[in-house]
């Protein structure tokens, strides 16, 4: 941990990546966001984020694109910290640690994860105890992917994402991400999303029967068929290489393949570990994806690992 930090209890949490299974993209509203449609699961690629009282407030991050995560006050765990701490009267600064493994501006909820963690974190460190749904409230405040980045899981998202309704679904599906090496802005996926709409009418979304219908029955095969990203077009035309990406997952029989989100990460679905291996070493062989990660989803949201009295669960 830091040389800033002064106190002996550190609180670990641990919050996973999320991929958009279906995102449908409404209008542009009049405050800038988008009303959406989507499905979200998390998936195990996992930021851990670790707080303990300090002198000051301030954050570390280890993770090798680290230099473009911001470590003052623009950070999205800082700012979890900081809103907790003033809505809960407290004013004891921390430090924080984020151990990254999700990718920094891929499309997978990154930034939104850290704030979930350090909001679970500090709760637990500062002993307030607030439910699930006060966390939500105030994690939407942050990011329209906060809220999912606490509940985990499988979910329906709608308003601009962050009003959250569970999905009844069975089954663990296997995922291989090809990552990229230059991120994408979000603001500018979706601002680019209404320059290629503008021509038409844009119809307010609506989930598909065809996305339920797969997550019910469990069928990976008929969920890689159903997924979609209304984004997909937009980070294509700001990322051409990344049809490639896509071709090249498809060629080498993944059941569905979408971009994650806003991007540039692409998500593939697989049958089983074997196929994820076999897929994650053509990617790399063919030289189309400089690094690719593999996860399960869908996982449990921001939770506590490591406690005031040790270890809680992984
Ligand atoms: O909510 P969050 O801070 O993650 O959103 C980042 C940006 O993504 C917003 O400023 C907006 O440009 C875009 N966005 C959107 N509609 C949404 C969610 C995000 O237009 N539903």
């Amino acid at each position: 941990m830091s040389s800033a930090a002064t106190s002996a209890i550190c609180i670990t949490a641990r919050v996973p990546a999320k991929v958009n299974l279906e995102l449908m993209v409404g209008p542009l509203r009049a405050d800038g966001f988008h009303h959406l449609a989507t499905v979200f699961q998390g998936v195990g690629l996992y930021d851990d984020v670790s707080v303990e009282q300090a002198d000051d407030w301030g954050v570390t991050v280890f993770s090798p694109q680290a230099d473009q995560v911001p470590s003052d006050d623009t950070n999205l765990a800082m700012r979890a910290a900081r809103l907790l701490a003033s809505e809960a009267g407290i004013d004891i600064p921390v430090h924080i640690t984020i151990d990254k493994d999700i990718p920094v501006a891929g499309g997978m909820a990154g930034g939104s994860a850290d704030a979930a963690a350090a909001l679970v974190a500090c709760d637990a460190l500062w002993g307030l105890g607030y439910s699930k749904a006060a966390l939500e409230d105030l994690g939407a405040e942050l990011g329209s992917d906060v809220p999912f980045a606490l509940t985990g899981g499988t979910a329906m998202g709608s308003g601009r994402g962050d009003r959250l309704a569970p999905v009844l679904g069975r089954g663990h599906y296997h995922w291989v991400f090809a990552l990229s090496d230059v991120g994408l802005s979000t603001p500018e996926v979706y601002a680019e999303c209404d320059r290629l709409r503008s021509e038409r009418r844009v119809p307010e979304p609506a989930p598909s029967a065809s996305m339920m219908t797969a997550l019910r029955s469990g069928d990976a095969a008929a969920l890689g068929r159903a997924l979609s990203n209304d984004l997909q077009p937009a980070a294509l035309s700001l990322q051409p290489r990344l049809e490639e990406v896509l071709r090249t997952g498809m060629e080498y029989g993944a059941l569905g393949g979408i971009v994650s989100g806003s991007g540039p990460t692409v998500a593939f679905l697989v049958s089983d570990t074997e196929h994820g291996l076999d897929l994650a070493v053509a990617l790399t062989a063919s030289g189309v994806a400089p690094v690719v990660k593999r996860a399960v989803g869908p996982v449990a949201g921001a939770h506590v690992l490591i406690g005031p009295a040790g270890r809680r669960s992984s």
